[in-house]
């Protein structure tokens, strides 16, 4: 499976470890940036996500800015993006299970390295229920 990766400077270094975990767990990366931690804007890359997955250059996507928010916002302005804002396991594993969200969002200012790796492992490996959660996931696809 690919994932798209994204990050401003904010949340640059978090991305850079994000990659180091899928790599280990041998995902394919398509890292769209930022590059360093000099000030970029954070819509140019959460959109940049979006469009990769919309377009299904890669199946899923992980963004990241300082507090996860503005880049969460900027990748849900995407047609077909449901991208979801996650500060614990719960959140993660809920948002697979209920909303199939394809991006996931976090704050690199807000996380420990430990806590944003243990999120995105939940998000990885938790599956879509379908059921009744695909219907309002449809309603979601539809706006
Ligand atoms: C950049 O300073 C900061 O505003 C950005 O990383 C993010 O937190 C926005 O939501």
């Amino acid at each position: 499976m690919k994932i798209a990766l994204a990050s401003d400077h904010g949340g640059f270094e978090l991305k850079e470890e994000i990659k180091k975990y899928l790599e280990s767990r041998n995902y394919e990366i398509l890292d769209l940036g930022t590059n360093s931690t000099e000030s970029v804007d954070y819509p140019s890359f959460g959109k940049a996500c979006g469009d990769a997955v919309s377009s299904g250059q890669a199946e899923k996507g992980i963004v990241c800015c300082g507090t996860g928010i503005g880049i969460s916002i900027a990748a849900n302005k995407v047609k077909g993006i449901r991208c979801a804002l996650c500060t614990n396991t719960h959140m993660a594993e809920m948002t697979r299970k209920h909303n199939d969200s394809n991006i996931l969002a976090m704050g690199g200012r807000i996380l420990s390295k430990q806590e944003a790796l243990e999120i995105t492992k939940a998000w990885l490996d938790t599956e879509f229920e379908g059921g009744r959660h695909q219907r309002r996931v449809d309603m979601l696809n539809e706006m």
